[in-house]
């Protein structure tokens, strides 16, 4: 059983409102967190002392919450609260994280989850960024983003027309008509070409040079940052890449760069390839790594590149668990 907070405001203490607002909030509750009559134990509503015209349970029951158990109570007053604010907390059985839901001028209670933010997660092929961004995204509840996957996705097309990942000319062509989607299930990332979900051949190894390859084109880069950039003015997230915090967002209010020591990297990605079902040679793997270090740290356009503001994070002597409390921490201290 999970509790799911929200809470709104309504300008006056009148029943039109309160009965509109209280629907409001508890649709997108619903909405948000696949709420049924089926899955909510029961709701609890409380408001504070200046709403007196109508009982928020009794909107929530007009709302059509009707066979729920409901339980509202007045708070006391205090000096500074907010004021005309209905507080709700649904008991629900579901599977995945709570998506709490501040409307209206309650908002100022949780500029946490209410204002858009970025999180930049950069650093060289196989330092951990994209299983820390996964578990961070998954605990801060916003969507996670591996622009790694898309540069995949560019490199897989042009594998399966059979053109040079390093003829521009013959890329840039690709590039104007390629149908590249990004798409979430249960918070999954999936990458489609075509309307093809890609997901698993874009991690087969012998792609990941050729994306490294593919993406010091300018006509790739372009449209994938625009793309990217598109996403994250939309909701909360958290970028991997190796230009978020210099490039794509530049302003964004969280950077780290995350690196380890190549022999480290190379052992973390033979394992990885292992659970994936494809052996790789650890020497084989080290020899690339250090490759496309070199490809990216070198190329001309949006180089991987510690960005000034971001806070370095070596990861060789740390567990997974131990970046994401770092990070976590840092967050933090900001918000
Ligand atoms: O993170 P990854 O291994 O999936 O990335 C594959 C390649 O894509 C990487 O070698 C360089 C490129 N890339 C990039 O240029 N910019 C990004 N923001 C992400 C990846």
């Amino acid at each position: 059983m999970i509790a799911i907070r929200g809470a709104t405001t309504v300008d006056r203490d009148c029943p039109e409102q309160i009965k509109e607002c209280v629907k409001e909030l508890l649709l997108e509750l619903k909405d948000r967190n696949n709420l049924t009559s089926e899955n909510i134990i029961c709701i609890i509503l409380s408001s504070t002392s200046d709403i007196r015209s109508y009982y928020p349970a009794k909107a929530a029951r007009e709302a059509g919450f009707y066979s729920v158990p409901l339980f509202s109570t007045s708070e006391p007053d205090i000096d500074g609260g907010l004021k005309l604010c209905i507080r709700i907390m649904v008991l629900a059985e579901i599977s995945t994280s709570a998506n709490a839901v501040y409307l209206r001028g309650a908002t100022v209670l949780r500029k946490d989850i209410t204002q858009i933010y970025n999180i930049a997660l950069d650093g060289p092929a196989g330092s951990g960024k994209s299983t820390v961004s996964k578990i961070l995204g998954k605990k801060l509840n916003i969507l996670c983003l591996d622009t790694g996957a898309m540069y995949r996705a560019c490199a897989l097309k042009c594998m399966y027309e059979g053109v040079s990942v390093s003829d521009e000319t013959a890329v840039s062509f690709i590039m104007k008509n390629i149908n590249l989607e990004v798409k979430y299930e249960n918070g999954e990332q999936h990458t489609f070409l075509d309307g093809k979900d890609v997901s698993a051949d874009i991690r087969k190894p012998e792609i990941s040079m050729l994306a490294s390859t593919v993406s010091a084109l300018g006509c790739v880069r372009g449209k994938m940052v625009c793309l990217q950039r598109e996403i994250a003015a939309k909701t909360s997230c958290i970028l991997d890449g190796r230009d978020i915090g210099t490039n794509v967002l530049p302003n964004a209010k969280y950077k780290f760069y995350l690196t380890a020591s190549p022999e480290v990297r190379a052992k973390r990605r033979v394992e990885d390839n292992r659970q994936k079902g494809f052996v790789t040679p650890y020497d084989e793997i080290l020899k690339e790594i250090i490759e496309r270090d070199n490809q990216d740290k070198n190329r001309k356009i949006a180089p991987l590149l510690q960005a000034k503001d971001a806070i370095l994070i070596d990861s060789s002597q740390m567990t997974i668990d131990e970046v994401v409390s770092f990070i976590e921490n840092k967050i933090q201290e900001k918000i």
